[in-house]
């Protein structure tokens, strides 16, 4: 049995959801008194009766573990991590996001089925949705999802699912969970919200969605050593998942090994220090590269066209998050500046997000090289786009005065500001 004692933080103070309170009143005692839970370094479990091995696989044994493809004591650890973060009854941990996202799809549809999603979503999913899906002959209306009304009109009576992102790859467009949530609602559908952007900033499942997705791989994790990913949701949808006779994840297998869940459960405890640093960050330089010139997007810059919707949303102290763009009009001349960058040591030219460093890649040619270009185009993903997730640097303006400096060389800016401060 896992022995965690959760405490009511909405007892505490106001009611405001607080994720942070709820993950630090997780409590744990491990196997020998550790202050850790043990890790679990078995794929598979006895049983002392023959009889309780059938009730388990039945599901009817409360605190027994069969298989680690099931779930491992330190995959439901971690699990009830995230649900607390989210605010959900419970959750379903997989080794990558792609792992709970395309299991939740297929657990809620089937041949003849439709979706509804978002246009702009991580290039991934979309490739899942837009090639690999209709093979099972579900289809997909990709839609902006700011536009309600275009939302609302693509539902047919075959629908089962809206699905979106709430801060999205790459464009950083916010969706409208509340009013998305009340779409579906009408509909008898259900939303999905995929927060990997936005964990402890925008809680989607306090805003009314029915499944909350995350890349732990990402912010969660923060430290870049391992994939891992989450469904949060309700205890019915997540023992679905796992059924033993038709559960995606159990039959589909994306399961997460216990050490990693275990390493990924340690680093969860500092991710709202984490998170309000790489907001705190990211705003400092969205505002300053707005400054020179420079078209950025940052959900907490006013110039953002959801900014006053992302705060209507936010849990105000954890920031707009750590993801930025800059389009820097071609290319070449993105590759140019990010190649600078790296070469001065200000950050990493890689995919992803979350790390200690910044992260900066062209979307176009990475993370979204799945969309057609034209459909890139339409949507408003420029060549010279450049993505960063901004890092936890404790001095933000020397790191600026950097990137400036690295801009200034490649004459990307309008006014070729001369560095006046001592670096
Ligand atoms: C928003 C978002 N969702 C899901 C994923 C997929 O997660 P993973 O790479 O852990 O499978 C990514 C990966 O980049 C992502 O950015």
């Amino acid at each position: 049995m896992i022995s965690k004692f959760v405490i009511n933080s909405k007892n505490n103070s106001n009611m405001k959801f607080k994720p942070a309170n709820k993950i630090q009143d997780l409590q744990y005692f491990g196997e020998f008194g550790g202050v850790n839970p043990s890790i679990s370094d078995s794929s598979t479990y006895t049983f002392l009766s023959a009889k309780k091995m059938l009730d388990t696989f039945e599901g009817h044994a409360e605190g027994c573990y069969l298989y680690s493809r099931h779930a491992s004591p330190s995959t439901l650890y971690l699990g009830e991590a995230l649900a607390a973060m989210e605010g959900t009854e419970t959750a379903n941990v997989s080794g990558s996001g792609m792992g709970a996202i395309t299991t939740t799809i297929l657990h809620y549809c089937g041949a003849g089925d439709h979706i509804v999603s978002s246009r702009t979503i991580y290039g991934g999913t979309y490739a899942f949705l837009k090639n690999f899906a209709p093979r099972f002959n579900i289809d997909t209306s990709f839609v902006d999802i700011t536009k309600l009304d275009l939302i609302e009109a693509a539902i047919t009576e075959n629908t089962k699912i809206i699905y979106c992102e709430a801060v999205s790859n790459p464009l950083l467009e916010v969706a409208d969970i509340k009013r998305l949530a009340q779409i579906a609602k009408k509909y008898g559908i259900h939303l999905l919200v995929d927060n990997t952007f936005s964990p402890m900033s925008i809680s989607p499942k306090e805003l009314g969605a029915d499944v909350v997705l995350h890349s732990l791989t990402k912010f969660i994790n923060g430290t870049n050593d391992t994939m891992g990913g989450a469904v949060c949701g309700s205890q019915e949808l997540i023992d679905s998942l796992r059924s033993v006779t038709n559960g995606s994840s159990m039959l589909l297998g994306p399961s997460l090994d216990s050490m990693r869940a275990a390493s990924i459960l340690k680093n969860m405890r500092t991710l709202h220090i984490r998170i309000k640093q790489h907001s705190k960050n990211a705003l400092y330089l969205a505002e300053q590269f707005e400054n020179l010139g420079l078209r950025t997007v940052y959900p907490g810059l006013v110039s953002h066209p959801s900014h006053e919707l992302f705060k209507s949303m936010m849990n105000e102290e954890y920031g707009f998050g750590g993801m930025l763009t800059i389009d820097v009009g071609s290319l070449k001349k993105a590759n140019e500046l990010m190649e600078l960058m790296q070469h001065e040591n200000l950050g990493y030219l890689a995919v992803s997000l979350g790390f200690y460093k910044t992260l900066f890649s062209a979307p176009g040619t990475s993370t979204s090289s799945e969309i057609p270009e034209e459909e890139q185009k339409e949507m408003g993903l420029s060549d010279g786009l450049i993505r960063f997730s901004i890092g936890l640097d404790n001095d933000i303006k020397r790191t600026f005065r950097l990137m400036r400096r690295c801009m200034n060389k490649i004459n990307i800016l309008k006014i070729n500001h001369e560095l006046q401060e001592t670096i």
